[in-house]
């Protein structure tokens, strides 16, 4: 017994590496898109054959669903590449665009990052070249396609074009919750622009493509483009490329610690008795019970205990030493000793009383996409833009006294897909109709619940 087990895990050692090349997520001919999460570990296992076979299973399900996901969305990708070369390279004024445009400081990158993605889902739909005004994008993401508006800018102008110019400049995108129902769910967004050469977005912080769906305009589109509904995913997979010098720290962080199966806990403690609108910190889920949800993901796996890795991303230093203590320090990792040193050590403070730098932000937000399974926290954009970009519905950790049914500890996102994290308060503001649009979507429970309501 013991050595048919023994020839077993060893041809699935041997299997292996053979699998690994057929993991990786296929995107045309473009070897830059991200990695299924969790796959490049090679061993020594220590858990179980039927575990390895289980886990090579739940491997080929993740790669086949990014193929379901980039398979419809290739062609569209393809021709927005030759379009925005053409932008880029035109010898007269190029074809029109649509600008993202926000400052470091006006909210996290779980905020930030959904905002891009929202825009590069509009400038898909409208025909438009998308660019990028937002230093922390700019200066961490690479992309063979040039998105940064600055060039753009300098472009347009040795063509006569000055975006700056009042007569010239692009229309934004208004705010308030009615203008923001009635333009991303009512209007054909392409014609609302046909008469400006720009169109702007600006410190939209959210993710609008929750909207967008429900536009009957473009339905036809969304249903061609994203029969699943996720979007985020494949449209991150695309835009969202850490420059190497940045990544190269992550992907050597991973291949280090990285094991078989590795569970991120981010942990949020921070933002509570803010205001009297927010949430008590007296209801906040322990620490303990973030790590009771992670080890019953392990044991629910049949993982070995030197097989798992849990990956921590936390608000408060103490948090790192009560995890370590309760998972095990050969188990938990993190990067730089817990929260890394302030602003002026390491580049752009984090806005929004984020601990850390914006560079540490996205090198644990990076980590947590890479990882195989994420237990976060309610209404943390951090967590669920991590698992977005990861292409895999997180746990949630729900606030609360859990003493009814009715509160749960805990619940399992159906999807990847972000919250749009303003749902309750805009469909509060909202007439029955546009409340109706909205829910016409299946998905706008997933973009809601997510959030807690602050103003009741
Ligand atoms: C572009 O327009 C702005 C605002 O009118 C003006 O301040 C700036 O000088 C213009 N730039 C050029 C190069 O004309
Ligand atoms: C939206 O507007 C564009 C530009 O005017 C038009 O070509 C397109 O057919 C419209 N789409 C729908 C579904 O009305
Ligand atoms: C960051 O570090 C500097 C110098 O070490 C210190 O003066 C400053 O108060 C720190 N800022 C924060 C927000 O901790």
């Amino acid at each position: 017994m013991v050595i048919s087990l023994r020839t077993s895990t060893l041809t699935l050692l041997l299997l292996l590496p053979l699998l690994v090349s057929a993991y990786r997520v296929r995107g045309g001919a473009d070897e830059t898109l991200r990695e299924v999460p969790g796959h490049r570990y090679k061993g020594p296992y220590h858990s179980h054959g039927s575990v390895l076979q289980k886990f090579r299973a739940l491997q080929r399900l993740r790669a086949a669903e990014w193929d379901l996901r980039m398979q419809p969305v290739q062609g569209l990708l393809d021709s927005y590449k030759e379009r925005h070369n053409a932008c880029v390279n035109s010898k007269t004024l190029p074809g029109k665009y649509l600008v993202v445009r926000m400052e470091d400081k006006d909210a996290g990158i779980g905020n930030q990052l959904p905002s891009v993605v929202t825009g590069f889902l509009l400038a898909l739909m409208m025909d438009r070249c998308l660019f990028v005004d937002f230093p922390f994008f700019n200066k961490y993401f690479d992309h063979e396609l040039d998105f940064s508006w600055e060039h753009h800018a300098e472009r347009l102008l040795a063509h006569g074009h000055n975006a700056t110019a009042p007569e010239d400049a692009p229309l934004m995108i208004p705010f308030g919750y009615k203008a923001i129902a009635d333009l991303w769910m009512y209007r054909n967004m392409t014609e609302y622009f046909h008469k400006y050469y720009g169109a702007l977005m600006f410190k939209d912080l959210d993710y609008s493509a929750a909207l967008l769906v429900n536009n009957p305009h473009h339905q036809e589109f969304i249903d061609k483009y994203f029969p699943t509904r996720d979007i985020f995913a494949p449209l991150a997979s695309f835009i969202l490329r850490i420059r190497p010098e940045f990544d190269n720290k992550i992907k050597e962080f991973k291949h280090l610690n990285f094991k078989l199966f590795n569970i991120g806990l981010q942990i949020r403690r921070r933002k509570c008795n803010r205001d009297p609108n927010e949430v008590s910190c007296e209801l906040r889920p322990s620490v303990e019970a973030y790590c009771t949800v992670a080890r019953h993901i392990q044991l629910s796996h049949g993982i070995h205990d030197d097989d798992v890795r849990f990956f921590v991303a936390a608000d408060e230093p103490e948090i790192y030493t009560q995890v370590v203590k309760i998972l095990g320090a050969d188990r938990v990792i993190f990067t730089d000793n817990g929260i890394s040193p302030n602003s002026s050590l390491r580049g752009v403070e984090n806005p929004a009383q984020n601990k850390g730098t914006l560079e540490s932000a996205l090198q644990d937000m990076a980590l947590m996409s890479h990882c195989n399974d994420l237990v976060m926290t309610l209404a943390s954009s951090f967590g669920y833009v991590a698992a977005a970009w990861g292409g895999y519905a997180p746990v949630h950790m729900v606030y609360g006294r859990h003493t009814t049914s009715q509160n749960p500890y805990w619940y399992r996102a159906i999807s990847s897909e972000p919250c749009y994290w303003q749902t309750k308060n805009m469909m509060r503001a909202l007439d029955d109709k546009a409340v109706q649009r909205f829910r016409s979507n299946p998905l706008w429970m997933q973009y809601t619940q997510c959030h807690y309501d602050w103003d009741t």
